[in-house]
């Protein structure tokens, strides 16, 4: 379903998910009350509205109306709460670009869900990945501003996103990093060239 979405809309967003789902499945394993390969397929599929264009954040309904068409509640829901670490939709990156009445459903939806912790897994792991692998979240979270500018909400929605790594890490007792494959290459560039 990625690989076709790919090629519907190609760009960075295909491989972003790729590696947030490699993120969510290998902190799924360490928290062990997560199914791995379920969250690992939640993963390859929270972008996945970007198949419908080169949208703004109405990739998150589009992927929410498809995958809930499908029959795919779970990956569903991760297209609307993965984007919202604090319950506002005011609090994003970048700009809406959806119909008023859209948005409102948004706002309603967005309201009414009690996060879970596979809504935090996802909070987390979309602030950690960028397309070429995850990184540390302060490096991505850079990333994000310098390409989306910042707004009233950012410096609340990254100490949410700080929030939610410190409550993993105290369940897992270490860091998240050490669950996460490559991220000293992939934040700093080989040390040793
Ligand atoms: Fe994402």
């Amino acid at each position: 379903m990625l690989s076709e979405s790919g090629r519907m809309n190609p760009g960075p967003w295909v491989d972003h998910s790729r590696h947030v789902a490699e993120a969510a499945r290998g902190l799924a394993i360490a928290l062990g009350d997560m199914d791995p390969e379920r969250m690992y397929v939640c993963g390859l599929l929270h972008d996945i509205g970007r198949r419908c264009g080169r949208t703004k954040m109405r990739h998150i309904i589009d992927g929410y109306r498809y995958l809930t068409d499908l029959g795919y509640e779970e990956p569903a829901r991760i297209c609307l709460t993965h984007s919202f670490p604090i319950q506002n939709t005011n609090a994003i990156f970048g700009e809406w670009d959806c119909t008023p009445e859209e948005r409102a459903e948004v706002d309603r939806m967005v309201d009414g869900f009690t996060y879970t912790t596979v809504d935090e897994l996802f909070q987390l792991c979309d602030a950690l990945a960028l397309p070429s692998g995850c990184v540390l979240l302060e490096k991505r979270m850079m990333d994000v501003a310098l390409r989306h500018g910042t707004n009233d909400w950012t410096v609340e929605k990254w100490k949410a996103t700080f929030r939610i790594q410190r409550k993993f890490e105290e369940r897992l007792g270490r860091s998240i990093y050490e669950h996460l494959p490559g991220v000293v290459e992939n934040t700093f560039g080989s040390l040793t060239r």
